[in-house]
């Protein structure tokens, strides 16, 4: 029996293939990508799939929309069955699957599968989100680069099935094909080498084609697959997921792409993203202007997270791509310059001020604490693509965090280096007021090819406890009524996949 309420916003697209019709068009498991859920609240979740019986090219699935069978249950042993119907999988999104399963009830677990005739997907395990949570546990990642090592970080992650993992972007890179081996580069007084594992399936991805099939890349990886079965997600991407340091309507290499072609492109990497995604809003599509509503507010019990959007609404970058920046920089001191754009802007003040929980995090891509590469001149030289190359948008938000906001803990990905920092009012100046802590995520599996740069200068950067820029992996957010507890997994050996993952250092927070 086909839920007909399921098919609003996708029927009209095209004819609608039964289960029996749609079984009969499918010779193979169509269900390669596994499952995943997302945007989790007190009383709803998305769930998704997507049908891809030949995932690296183009998913090989009849040009219909399809019927998909889905069940969810209360128990892992599925013994208490609480709703089963029908859902679309409009060819239009690839064959990717959004629903909105409503009417749940707050911090609790739930169960799920989907099925087209006697093809069944994995069983995924997902979990409303409630303010009254005693203890909140969530997991952070970001930047899994295919080539670059094995997903070990994610299988670890799956094992500790937290309440929501936020993944704060580079889930793909854009790049082509690299070459199987090891890299070294030479630094005084030590080799370092990277190792390339696994390859790209293409050169690098321009095209919708392109990114469909390089998510369906990432998303065939067993380990993926099983850290979005054993938890929600929340996700917001960053540049990779795109093209390297792109801002707004604005490429890395704008005289390599015409503003026409980056357009394009950033539309199949935005209509690909949401069709690999368990969130709810598609793109907005405008001829060929896209945009997503990124950014978003969830509660987890003591927590409230603020998952920002740091790339769509940003100002370009000034003074140099690479880093650090060329120093000095007079563009850098333009007051207009931003990151989240106003409305962003206004939005998060909106939701801090309103909040009252003890914890107000702030998801952000980039780092938001400052980090200088010099000897400690009047001019830092740094990071012109994080927060530190947008001085007076990371001011205006420094002014609305300390407005009473309770326990700012900033989260950060990008950097592919772990680090525990303060930030303070006067962000160079650690001796004024702290304001935030960040904890700074490492990465899944890129390198951090700039290594010895961060040991080098972390002399001059006292606001940071810890730095850890040699091992891949993820941090471990645990809160309660009295405590904040950040545990920094790492991969023993990022090369290989079922490497052990332990921790390297477990930081308790105090009250600022
Ligand atoms: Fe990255």
């Amino acid at each position: 029996m086909i839920n007909r309420r399921s098919f609003i916003g996708s029927a009209a697209a095209g004819i609608l293939l039964p289960a029996s019709l749609a079984r009969a068009a499918v010779k193979t498991n169509p269900f390669t990508l596994g499952v995943a859920s997302g945007c989790p609240r007190s009383d709803s979740v998305i769930l998704w799939t997507r049908l891809a019986p030949d995932p690296l090219q183009g998913g090989g699935m009849p040009p219909a929309d399809i019927a998909v069978g889905f069940r969810v249950w209360e128990d892992a042993e599925r013994r208490k069955l609480l709703r089963e119907g029908t859902v679309a999988a409009p060819a239009a999104d690839a064959h990717s699957v959004h629903l909105k399963l409503a009417g749940l009830r707050p911090g609790r677990e739930y169960w799920y599968s989907f099925t087209i005739g006697d093809f069944e997907s994995p069983l995924g395990r997902t979990r409303t989100t409630s303010r009254d949570t005693g203890n909140v546990r969530l997991a952070l990642a970001s930047c899994q680069s295919w080539q670059s090592g094995f997903y070990a970080a994610h299988s670890d992650i799956a094992t500790w099935a937290p309440d929501c993992v936020i993944h704060i972007g580079d889930y793909i890179y854009e790049g082509g094909i690299g070459t199987i081996g090891t890299r070294t580069v030479q630094k005084p007084g030590e080799t370092l080498s990277f190792r390339t594992v696994r390859l790209h399936n293409s050169a690098e991805i321009v095209t919708l084609w392109d990114y469909r099939n390089r998510y369906a890349l990432y998303k065939s990886d067993r380990a993926l697959q099983a850290a979005h079965a054993a938890a929600p997600w929340i996700v917001a991407m960053d540049d990779h997921e795109v093209d390297n340091n792109w801002a707004g309507d604005v490429p890395q290499d704008p005289w390599a792409q015409t503003p026409l072609e980056f357009r394009v492109r950033k539309l199949a990497a935005f209509k690909a993203w949401y069709e690999h995604m368990p969130v709810e809003r598609p793109p907005k599509i405008d001829g060929i202007s896209a945009s997503l509503a990124m950014n978003d507010v969830f509660r987890f019990g003591q927590a409230q997270v603020h998952l920002l959007d740091t790339r769509q609404h940003r100002s370009d970058q000034v003074c140099g791509e690479g880093f650090p920046g060329q120093a000095p920089c007079t563009e850098l001191g333009i007051a207009e310059r931003t990151l989240l754009g106003t409305a962003q802007e206004q939005w998060l003040a909106r939701e801090l001020r309103a909040s009252g929980a003890r914890y107000n995090v702030l998801a952000s891509q980039i780092w938001l604490s400052p980090w200088r590469f010099d000897a400690g001149g009047d001019a830092p030289e740094v990071n012109m693509d994080a927060w530190d190359g947008y001085p007076a948008a990371r001011q205006r938000l420094i002014g609305t965090l300390a407005d009473g906001v309770a326990n700012p803990v900033i989260i950060s990905g990008d950097w592919h280096c772990a680090a525990a920092m303060t930030l303070h009012e006067r962000p160079f100046d650690p001796s004024s007021r702290p304001i935030a802590r960040e904890f700074a995520g490492t990465s899944i599996s890129s390198d951090c090819g700039w290594m010895r740069e961060m040991e080098d200068s972390r002399a001059v950067n006292a606001h940071a406890r810890y730095l850890n820029a040699r091992h891949r992996g993820y941090c471990r957010f645990e809160a309660d009524a009295r405590h904040w507890t950040t545990t920094y997994r790492t991969v023993a050996d990022p090369y290989h996949a079922e490497s052990p993952v332990r921790t390297d250092v477990e930081m308790r927070l105090t009250d600022l």
